[in-house]
């Protein structure tokens, strides 16, 4: 078992935490509170007044440390910076037909979020403003002022409408703060307030403890970008809908996604398949019952821990993978050295790595022999359509539990059992959905080798507009056992 600080030291710590926050209010309120009129979004006028979180908000924009984290290579220093679809080769395969399908890199720091945007595969932001909702600072004027045209209206031309000098600010201190007495705030109340509303939580009830996770929530959650018939965007929306907060299942995410053929956002060109897409669920998957979750503990705490700059205590406005910030933050709740806790997450992330690399081949495998029933099928053999339709569904179940897990940036940290159970069910969803579809090819009198070729080449060459190539060296391969 753990040597933790006992629980109610914990909570002993949280009450420190508030206080802490309490004491620099009142350091700077008195003189200072006027000075930030409200809906100031230019962090540098907010950098007046606190500068210390201001500098640290700007170095996002610096690279990270090298040679921490294992998986997590956004952009460190000197190193290239990894594209998923190099990273796992089966993701290009899954995802050819569609923007994630060229480029899909690994994240990075907050200050790069817009210019990121700018500087991908334009496959990437055809879905238009709605692009913005989780980029720009912005996005709630933007979206209050341009309606419903907001989502639809091409991403370049609803950027083109902010003050030159801003279009490529990334997260601001106005999207968590409250200008006066800097207090956490919901800034994306058409998206994020609007999927707690329907979850049944009442705003003016959250505690200070909820905000420290709810401010990230707003971006770091998975949404659909619904489609009219010309596949116009016409909204962004969590897929929350039969859930409660603390148990966002990935069920109930594949439900709301099946539930209306307008959030098919794009078309799977191996297996011809309309489909869905999961964005980077990081609240979904910790807050489904987690250990840390269940103990309390909040996003801020691991991410955004109290440090102590020229003297003075803060929270550290440089949010990155807590590894590369050499696990202080475990240190305000944990008693094991950080080479303990280091290894705690490698395991972790490498029992992920496993199952989620082999499951991740097998679904790519399903999704040829797709492609090989569709060929015979317009050949016109009589592939029997129960059994296609069968594999398919349970293909599809497979793919969203796949794809919940890769685009989770933790590697199974945030949650190890729930990403186990998820990744366990999307194997076996795979398994049986290959079953089913040789049985439909066998009856039909096709041969499918037993060992299918997946044509990687073919997928992770010449992607997109870029024509970017495959990066062998960024490949992940299944971790070796850790040497105790
Ligand atoms: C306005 C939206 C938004 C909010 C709010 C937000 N994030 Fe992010 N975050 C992003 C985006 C977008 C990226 C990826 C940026 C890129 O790659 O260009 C990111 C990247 C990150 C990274 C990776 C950094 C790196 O160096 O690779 C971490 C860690 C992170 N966010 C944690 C948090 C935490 C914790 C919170 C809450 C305290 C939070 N974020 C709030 C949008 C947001
Ligand atoms: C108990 C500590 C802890 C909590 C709580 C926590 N995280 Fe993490 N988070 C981690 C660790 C450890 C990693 C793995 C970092 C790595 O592999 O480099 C991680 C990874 C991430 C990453 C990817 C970082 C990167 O460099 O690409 C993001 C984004 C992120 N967390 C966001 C969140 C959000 C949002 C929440 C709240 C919903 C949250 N985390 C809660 C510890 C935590
Ligand atoms: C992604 C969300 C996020 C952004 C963006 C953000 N902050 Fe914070 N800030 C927090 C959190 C979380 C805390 C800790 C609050 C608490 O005490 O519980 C915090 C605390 C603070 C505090 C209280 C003192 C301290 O450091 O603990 C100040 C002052 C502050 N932030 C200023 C800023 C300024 C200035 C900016 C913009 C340059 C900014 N913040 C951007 C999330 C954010
Ligand atoms: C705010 C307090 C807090 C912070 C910060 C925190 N933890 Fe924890 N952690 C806990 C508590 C409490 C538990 C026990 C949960 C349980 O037993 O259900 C726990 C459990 C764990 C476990 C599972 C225990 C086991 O081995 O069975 C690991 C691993 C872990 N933490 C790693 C980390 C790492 C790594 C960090 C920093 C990135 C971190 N924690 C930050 C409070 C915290």
């Amino acid at each position: 078992m753990n040597k933790l600080v006992t629980r109610s030291g914990i909570a002993a710590m949280f009450v420190v935490a508030a206080l802490w926050a309490g004491c620099s209010q009142q350091k700077v309120e008195p003189m200072k509170a006027t000075e930030i009129p409200e809906g100031t979004i230019d962090p540098a006028a907010w950098g007046k007044v606190y500068p210390v979180e201001y500098d640290m908000w700007k170095s996002t924009g610096q690279p990270t440390p090298a040679g921490k984290s294992r998986y997590k290579k956004g952009y460190d220093v000197g190193e290239a910076r990894p594209d998923k679809l190099d990273e796992y080769p089966f993701l290009a395969l899954l995802y050819n037909g569609w923007g994630f399908g060229s480029e899909y890199k690994e994240p990075r720091g907050h200050y790069f979020m817009v210019q990121d945007q700018l500087e991908v595969d334009p496959g990437r932001i055809k879905a238009g403003g709605s692009c913005l909702t989780c980029k720009t600072p912005y996005a709630p004027t933007l979206q209050k002022q341009m309606g419903g045209a907001y989502f639809s209206t091409p991403y370049k031309e609803v950027l083109a409408r902010l003050p030159k000098d801003q279009q490529t600010l990334g997260v601001a201190c106005i999207d968590c703060h409250d200008s006066k007495g800097m207090k956490l705030r919901i800034s994306r109340g058409f998206t994020l307030g609007k999927a707690l509303q329907a979850m049944g939580v009442d705003e003016s009830k959250l505690t200070q403890q909820d905000m420290r996770t709810l401010v990230c929530a707003q971006c770091h959650v998975s949404y659909c970008i619904p489609k009219d018939k010309e596949m116009h965007s016409t909204d962004v929306v969590f897929p929350w809908a039969g859930s409660k907060v603390g148990n966002i299942s990935i069920e109930n995410i594949i439900k709301f996604i099946k539930s209306n053929p307008a959030n098919g956002e794009w078309t799977q060109s191996v297996t011809g398949f309309k489909l869905g897409f999961i964005r980077h669920p990081e609240y979904e998957l910790y807050s489904n019952n987690s250990p840390h979750w269940n103990q309390g503990v909040t996003c801020a705490d691991c991410h955004m821990p109290q440090v102590t700059v020229n003297g003075q205590k803060v929270a550290d406005h440089r949010v990155m993978s807590p590894l590369k910030a050499d696990l202080k933050a475990c240190a305000a709740c944990h008693t094991e050295t950080p080479d303990q806790l280091r290894r705690k997450i490698f395991e972790i992330q490498d029992a992920t790595m496993s199952l989620y690399l082999r499951t991740g081949y097998q679904t790519a495998t399903v999704a040829k022999i797709f492609e090989i029933a569709n060929h015979a099928a317009a050949a016109g053999k009589p592939i029997d359509r129960s059994f296609y339709n069968e594999a398919r569904e349970q293909y599809e179940q497979a793919f969203y539990r796949l794809i919940f897990i890769g685009a989770e940036n933790s590697i199974g940290f945030h949650n190890p059992g729930e990403t186990m159970r998820v990744l366990n069910d999307a194997a076996r969803f795979a398994a049986s959905a290959e079953v089913t579809l040789r049985l439909a090819l066998n009856r039909a009198g096709i041969e499918v080798p037993a060992k299918v070729d997946l044509e990687l080449t073919k997928y992770t060459n010449n992607r997109g507009q870029k024509k970017l190539m495959f990066h062998p060296e960024h490949e992940i391969k299944v971790p070796a056992p850790e040497k105790k």
